[in-house]
């Protein structure tokens, strides 16, 4: 590959050729479905369900990045959504076609990179659960804008990802962007403060909520761990 930085493409692919390469560790990840992973038991984020069953998301067209084997996006297309879903584990896309035949549930699960998408106005939900705490920070702003991008006016993006301090819970720690490119690591994942989640996406978006994620047992039909936020965001209507 010739390595002159013409575009902010090139830029963008020499800093991707700095980090760990996902697919291989994503494929590796989902190889074993055996062990234990909290958010491997098929079951919905309990904040997802909670704003349907309030009626707050109604229905319609859903978008799920990084949707892993699929519990979201069967969820929600089992709950009145027309649901495209996409991730860059072919381990993962394996498992979430599996579960939707066993729940007779239609989703459109594509193989591929959050980064190659470009939809338009088309979307009333975009989903996100813990996609974006693992995507370097130089591919933050292109992601985002995308999703501002698919969103129709008045549409909403959902999302859950890391808070900082519960690292020994299994969550993330706090590190700078600037800090993931000296130790050219993210460490298992970016934790955002409330004030860094408001500073990247306030400019696009208000917000509607933002909690922390309820802690939910084994025995509770929904997921929740106690070191994610979850959060809804509106993108603004015009007029
Ligand atoms: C923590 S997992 C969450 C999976 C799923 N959302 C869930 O909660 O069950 C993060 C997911 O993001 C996916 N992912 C990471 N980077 C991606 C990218 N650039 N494009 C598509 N998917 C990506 C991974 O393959 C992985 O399945």
């Amino acid at each position: 590959m010739p390595e002159t930085i013409k575009s902010m493409e090139n830029l963008l692919s020499m800093l991707d050729s700095l980090m760990r390469e996902p697919a291989p560790f994503w494929n590796k990840f989902y190889c074993n479905r055996t062990k234990g992973v909290p958010f491997f038991a098929d079951k919905p984020d309990e904040n997802l369900v909670s704003f349907v069953e309030a009626g707050v998301l109604q229905g319609g067209r859903m978008l799920e990045l990084g949707c892993g084997p699929g519990r979201n996006a069967i969820y929600a297309a089992l709950h009145g959504f027309d649901v495209d879903a996409v991730d860059l584990s072919e381990e993962a896309i394996t498992w979430a076609k599996e579960r939707a035949v066993e729940k007779n549930a239609t989703v459109n699960f594509t193989l591929g990179s959050v980064f190659d998408l470009s939809p338009q106005s088309e979307y009333d939900l975009v989903y996100d659960a813990g996609c974006l705490h693992h995507l370097w920070p130089h591919r933050r702003i292109g992601y985002i804008e995308m999703i501002h991008h698919a969103l129709k006016d008045g549409g909403y993006f959902g999302l859950t990802c890391f808070a900082p301090g519960f690292t020994e819970m299994g969550g993330a720690m706090e590190i700078s962007d600037w800090d993931v490119y000296r130790d050219r690591s993210m460490h298992g994942g970016q934790a955002y403060s409330k004030e860094k989640l408001n500073e990247i996406l306030g400019g696009y978006f208000e917000v509607v909520e933002i909690r922390m994620m309820k802690e939910c047992t084994d025995n509770d039909p929904v997921f929740g761990v106690p070191f994610l936020w979850t959060s809804l965001w509106r993108k603004h209507s015009k007029g």
